[in-house]
């Protein structure tokens, strides 16, 4: 009897660790990013600043931001993406890709394309 109830608690417990796995991907942490992926109407605040926020300002924030790049503002992410580097960055192309963990989903990198292209307005 006591080995049954030994059993049944080793098996509960490892049932949390397969559990837990579920969540651990990016549609289920950010609905936001790629399920509801909307190209249409690119703002800054509405789209970018967001994705900067979940993605990237983990690293570029502070008095010491990672490579030195700062994207918790609007007039310093208009710089970095003036020069090219941030889509370089989002791409790989040239430069580590950012995030460092892995490529953005294709449509976050298709919603910063279009507004780089729109001319990169604070709307
Ligand atoms: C886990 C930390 C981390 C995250 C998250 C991160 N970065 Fe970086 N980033 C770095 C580090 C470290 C460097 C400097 C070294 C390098 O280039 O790899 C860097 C460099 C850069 C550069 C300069 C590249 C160059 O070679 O000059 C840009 C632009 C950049 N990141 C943009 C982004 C963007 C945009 C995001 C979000 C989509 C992001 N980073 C997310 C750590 C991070």
């Amino acid at each position: 009897m006591k080995r049954i109830y030994i059993s049944i608690v080793v098996a509960v417990i490892f049932s949390f660790f397969f559990v837990s796995c579920y969540y651990d991907n990016e549609e289920a942490l950010y609905p936001t990013l790629s399920n509801t992926c909307d190209t249409t109407n690119v703002t800054y605040s509405g789209k970018i600043a967001p994705i900067l926020n979940n993605s990237c300002t983990g690293c570029h924030s502070g008095s010491i931001p990672s490579g030195s790049i700062l994207l918790t503002n609007f007039a310093s992410v208009q710089t970095i993406a003036s020069s090219g580097l941030l889509m370089n960055a989002l791409n790989g192309n040239g430069v580590n890709v950012m995030p460092p963990s892995g490529s953005l989903p294709a449509c976050n990198k298709t919603q910063f394309q279009i507004w780089v292209t729109a001319g990169i307005p604070n709307n």
